[in-house]
């Protein structure tokens, strides 16, 4: 137990120089790419662009007072636009770095690197058919990656039978790709990665209670089996958050 508390923890100058390895940014390797490759003969939907949004004016505060954690979704669909803000506030890319060492979206990370992609079990999104599919947040668009039979049980039971989790209308399931933050910080890049996917979450949190959507973040969940769904090897790329959404009973 206590030697995972070290991951927890920086490290002094003297200390520094001593344990933490040059990096690959050091030794001039090329930079990760910061988006998952794709293949572009594919159609992607197009998602309604931030400029448009017309949803989320709620005041700041309000947002902030009322974030709980929601785990009662009715069977109403989320609707393109709500989905779109859903995304954009939690992945949304603001700016490409000039040599493309880096992107700024609407969440901090360290070193600008991102190590995310995000995957979404889609249950009932209007317009857009169940199944699998990945945010392409370069372009703010959605890839179609597979169907998936009987989806909401088998993330209720890869969740250590939290079945309210399958029963959100889109399900978001946050994978790291560690390189992206190790290229720079090696055995630094850990702990910014779990800060990263903090501010993410959090961000989902906010998004959804600005749009009177509920959440919440699912720690819990199996991870070899969660990977293989998601057909990532579980090293380079493996989830590390889940967290359903849905339409919550308006009297809450
Ligand atoms: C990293 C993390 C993992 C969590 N995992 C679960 C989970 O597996 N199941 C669940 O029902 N809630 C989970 N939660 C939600 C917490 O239980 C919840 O945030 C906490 O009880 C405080 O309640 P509040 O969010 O309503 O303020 C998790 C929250 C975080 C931040």
């Amino acid at each position: 137990m206590e030697s995972n508390r070290r991951f927890l923890l920086f490290f002094d100058k003297d200390e520094y120089e001593k344990v933490v390895p040059e990096s690959d940014e050091e030794k001039n390797k090329p930079f990760p790419l910061f988006q998952k490759p794709y293949d572009e003969n594919k159609p992607l939907i197009d998602l309604i662009p931030p400029e448009k949004f017309e949803i989320g004016k709620k005041s700041f505060l309000d947002v902030i007072n009322r974030r709980i954690s929601r785990r009662n979704y009715t069977e109403e669909a989320l609707n393109l636009e709500e989905l779109s803000f859903l995304l954009w506030c939690t992945q949304g890319v603001k700016k490409t770095f000039k040599d493309k060492a880096g992107v700024l979206r609407t969440v901090p990370s360290a070193g600008a690197k991102s190590p995310f992609e995000t995957y979404l079990i889609i249950n009932r999104v209007e317009g857009i058919e169940p199944g699998l599919y990945r945010y392409i947040s370069f372009s703010h668009k959605l890839l179609f990656v597979k169907s998936i039979e009987d989806a909401g049980r088998k993330i209720g039971e890869l969740t250590y039978d939290q079945m309210f989790v399958g029963k959100g209308a889109v399900v978001f399931c946050w994978v790291a790709i560690p390189y992206r933050t190790e290229w720079r910080y090696t055995i630094l890049a850990h702990k910014f990665i779990a800060i990263d996917l903090g501010h993410v979450s959090e961000n989902l949190y906010l998004a959804c209670e600005a749009i009177n959507l509920g959440t919440v973040a699912i720690g819990y969940y199996e991870q070899k089996k969660f990977d293989a769904l998601l057909e990532l090897d579980g090293k380079d790329e493996l989830v590390v958050l889940v967290a359903p959404v849905g339409k919550r009973q308006r009297s809450k």
